[in-house]
């Protein structure tokens, strides 16, 4: 029997910010699974299980072989009780009875509906079960209830935002996006963030953070850019959140805080000619003018200022997990606080300038991640 080059499960260490993981998942089969479960507890508000869930998951994708036997799991960290036993499950019979479970299970299944409405989350998926309703279209089809301009938006382009944006359609954003940037600030730096940046090749969304590396600042840029796609008819909905950000505050303790940069949550209407037509007859030509030559794609705007580049980006990258993780390292492994604006060094008593990511880690005496290795 071959033995695996050197692996040694000691040595994993507990916070995905010290390993490296790649879309490369040798043991989808587990954290598929893993994540039915951490989805399920996030369902029920039970945050200490989802997240138990969620670190399993990140743990098995970091790993260089697919588990196949329970001595391939002795000695890793994140493994707990429930973890262990689906994992068992699944070495034993190929699939969890747990799992099953959950995927049959009413509750589970209806707020997996619900959720998956753009503005709709937990506590309106649990106020929904309540009145008895269990599907999308039952709730479409309910004219009594009272939506927000969000959820109301959410079903009107529901197709098109449950299917994934493409690796294609994130770039065609990206040249519209930067475009219209660079018509009000032509030195403005406008780069794509969140699961494309690490290299995915498709996403619910796109991400995107603006910044002006020279010495004019413009706080009117992300509604000069929003009016100029409303007046092209580009624009089909627009959330804009201003800046709450005040100047020395401390990084936020909570695990999941929202950052306080100006942004915008928008839905964009992209163009995508289906077919050329030049060849058609009349006849044909009416009947394509009928059909729809757009798709609905959701796009998060941020807008940094210059000094705090750097922590925006490394925020807005990803994973979730690996944010998670790279702050509960710093404020646990390092007596630092950590956010998408800055890291406090509680000791020192100062705010750490940084630059690059590359800085970022360095400050926290980590070996560098690149963006690729960090779907945890
Ligand atoms: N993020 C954040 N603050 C928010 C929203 C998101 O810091 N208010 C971070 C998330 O933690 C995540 C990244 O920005 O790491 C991108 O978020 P999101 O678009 O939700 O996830 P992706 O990793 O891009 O995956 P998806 O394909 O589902 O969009
Ligand atoms: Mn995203
Ligand atoms: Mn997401
Ligand atoms: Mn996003």
């Amino acid at each position: 029997e071959l033995e695996m080059p050197a692996f040694t499960a000691t040595k994993v260490s507990q916070y995905s910010c010290q390993r490296k993981t790649t879309l490369n998942n040798y043991n989808k089969k587990f954290t598929d699974a893993f994540e039915v479960m951490a989805e399920n507890y996030e369902f029920k508000e039970n945050e200490i299980l989802c997240l138990e869930f969620l670190r399993a998951s990140s743990l098995l994708k970091s790993l260089p072989f697919s588990v196949t036997r329970m001595k391939d799991i002795q000695g890793l960290p994140c493994v707990g009780d429930q973890v262990r036993d689906i994992i068992e499950e699944i070495i034993e019979d190929g699939e969890s009875s747990r799992v099953k479970e959950v995927l049959n299970d009413e509750r589970y299944k209806a707020f997996k509906q619900f959720t998956s409405v753009f503005g709709v989350g937990v506590k309106t998926s649990e106020r929904w079960y309540r009145m008895g309703l269990r599907t999308v279209q039952e709730v479409k089809a309910d004219k009594t209830l009272k939506l927000s301009k969000m959820q109301k938006a959410g079903f009107l382009y529901y197709e098109d935002l449950v299917s994934c944006v493409s690796k294609a359609e994130a770039d065609a954003v990206t040249s519209i996006v930067k475009n219209t940037v660079c018509t009000f600030l032509p030195d403005a730096l406008v780069t794509i963030t969140g699961g494309f940046r690490r290299g995915k090749n498709i996403g619910h969304d796109i991400d995107f953070l603006i910044t002006n590396p020279g010495p004019r600042e413009d706080d009117e840029l992300l509604h000069k850019v929003i009016d100029l796609w409303k007046k092209q008819g580009l624009l089909l909905y627009c959330d804009i959140i201003e800046s709450t950000f005040v100047k020395e505050q401390l990084p936020s303790r909570k695990v999941d805080a929202m950052d306080h940069f100006q942004k915008c949550f928008a839905i964009l209407k992209l163009y995508q000619p289906r077919v050329d037509n030049s060849t058609c007859n009349t006849s044909k030509k009416l009947e394509l003018a009928e059909v729809k030559d757009w798709k609905a794609i959701l796009v998060d705007l941020v807008i940094t200022p210059f000094e705090q580049y750097a922590y925006a980006l490394l925020g807005w990258t990803g994973s979730r997990q690996f944010g998670r993780d790279l702050r509960r390292y710093a404020t646990h492994e390092r007596k630092m606080m950590l956010d998408n604006h800055g890291l406090y060094d509680r000791r020192k008593r100062i705010f750490l300038k940084a630059g690059s990511e590359e800085e970022i880690f360095a400050h926290l005496g980590l070996d560098y991640v690149a963006p690729w290795e960090r779907n945890a």
